[in-house]
């Protein structure tokens, strides 16, 4: 649309500048013979009944034939000339009919090339016509010349200059949306996960700043709907563990264990999949401080030391394996402990029994748990993170929510998760983390934010 506008504007200014010279030119030419009429006019005098003319020097040489530009004629009222600067002796305008107001007349053909004015002049009730005219074949050549170079030579000059202007106009475009546009980016970032992320005003065009702000309010109201909806799951979970404890106690109580074994066993799966909502639902509130780093090898150590007796309970072990020194890493110690339990607790349930659970750990930040299980096919590999995914409903301890902690945990610590099968079967799981440099002082560096609850929820690990 712009370049239609200069476009448009381009052929308009030449084409009405050239119109204005033409007016303004006739107009000069109009003003110029009307004055030499009143000039004329002003030397014609009467003398008993008869006119005289007197001009001056100046005004003979103006109008002689050796110069042929002006000429003029007095002429009476029956078309007589009385006296005309031509030896011919002739009206100008002998066909124009006389009135009583002065008047810009053309010649006719062939000299219609010859303009000018009549004015009358009256004293007493004698009136003469005083005529002048100028011809235009031998009119001012500085004049003429502008007016017809103008299109060819001038008009053209406008052409560049607005091409410059819709350059400069589009670089101004660009830059006053440069800010719109770095918004957009930061505004792509957003997602359930980043409902933290508001578009800056800053450089904003004050026309498009009520969208930004407007944009920004509503993101407000949406990040308190998430809110809402998480702290409801973490309150849900919460109301269920007291009547799980009194069902606990409840079932204690029974003598028959061959009622109490089975319903025991429900409560456990049932009791698991609350904690799992209630660390789903915490994770998902967290924000991790950017200062906290905890040591990959002792999580590691601490983890395994907690679930060595479930595996040995189960008739499978648990091996660490890799580096030697402490590995530092961004994240919170206790957080990246429940990513390491989970994993490792998936893999416990998968080996076969008699079979070695493996957890490596790498100075590069990388952490492998594989175990000798079935391994992962590769169509399930897209669900395997997602929440409340089982491959097998009934086989399945808990509520398919552990891998999706996991990929939480790891998103807040800013590193990965993925899984490979080993060539020999078997899923490896790996997580990648962001390593640092070694804590000077690691008191007081974790700083967990957001919605805490000190309801003891997690599991001690
Ligand atoms: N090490 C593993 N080997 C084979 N399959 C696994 C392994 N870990 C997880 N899975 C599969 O992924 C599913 C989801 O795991 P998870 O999210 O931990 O949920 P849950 O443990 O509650 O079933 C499991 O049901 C299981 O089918
Ligand atoms: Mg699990």
């Amino acid at each position: 649309m712009h370049v239609v506008a200069v476009g448009t504007i381009a052929l308009f200014v030449p084409l009405s500048l050239y119109l204005l010279l033409v007016a303004e030119t006739s107009s000069l030419h109009r003003e110029a013979m009307r004055e030499q009429a009143d000039r004329i006019a002003s030397h014609l005098v009467t003398t008993g009944g008869r006119w005289r003319l007197d001009l001056p020097k100046d005004m003979r040489d103006l109008y002689s034939e050796a110069l042929g530009r002006y000429i003029y004629a007095v002429v009476g009222d029956d078309g007589t000339v009385l006296f005309s600067s031509r030896y011919a002796a002739q009206a100008i305008f002998p066909d124009a009919p006389f009135t009583s107001k002065p008047e810009f007349l053309q010649a006719e053909p062939p000299h219609s090339n010859i303009s000018g004015t009549r004015i009358p002049r009256t004293e007493g009730d004698h009136t003469v016509y005083i005529e002048v005219a100028e011809n235009l074949s031998h009119r001012d050549v500085l004049i003429d010349d502008i007016v017809s170079n103008f299109i060819p030579r001038v008009a053209w000059i406008t052409l560049p200059i607005l091409l410059l202007l819709l350059g400069v106009e589009t670089h101004v475009v660009r830059r006053v949306f440069r800010p719109v546009q770095e918004a957009s980016e930061r505004a792509r970032q957003i997602s359930p996960r980043r409902t933290d992320i508001r578009l800056s005003l800053q450089d904003i065009p004050s026309e498009i700043a009520p969208l930004v702000v407007a944009v920004n309010e509503a993101l407000d109201r949406l990040e308190q709907g998430f809110r809402v909806q998480r702290e409801f799951t973490a309150d849900a979970a919460h109301e269920l563990r007291t009547p799980i404890t009194i069902l606990r106690t409840r079932i204690d109580t029974l003598v028959d264990d061959r009622v109490a074994e089975p319903l025991r066993r429900d409560l456990e799966t049932m009791t698991r999949v609350v904690t799992q909502l209630l660390e789903m639902a915490e994770v998902e509130n967290m924000a991790l401080g950017d200062s906290e780093r905890a040591d990959l090898l002792a999580v590691a150590a601490d983890v395994i030391a907690f679930l060595v007796p479930l595996a040995i309970a189960e008739g499978r072990s648990i091996a660490l394996s890799g580096v030697e020194e402490p590995v530092w890493v961004a994240g919170h110690a206790e957080v990246i402990g429940r990513a390491f339990r989970n994993l490792i607790e998936n893999a416990i349930r998968h080996t076969p029994a008699g079979t070695v659970v493996e957890v490596i750990v790498e100075a590069d930040g990388t952490v492998h748990v594989c175990d000798e299980g079935p391994g992962i096919a590769d169509a399930e590999r897209e669900f395997l993170f997602r929440r409340f995914w089982r491959r097998d409903r009934k086989r399945s301890g808990g509520a398919g929510l552990g891998l999706s902690i996991v990929r939480r945990i790891m998103e807040l610590s800013g590193g990965s998760v993925t899984v490979a099968n080993r060539t020999d079967g078997g899923a490896c799981f790996t997580l990648r983390f962001r390593v640092v440099p070694a804590a000077a002082d690691q008191d007081g560096a974790a700083v967990v934010q957001a919605a805490e609850r000190d309801d003891g929820a997690a599991p001690a690990s």
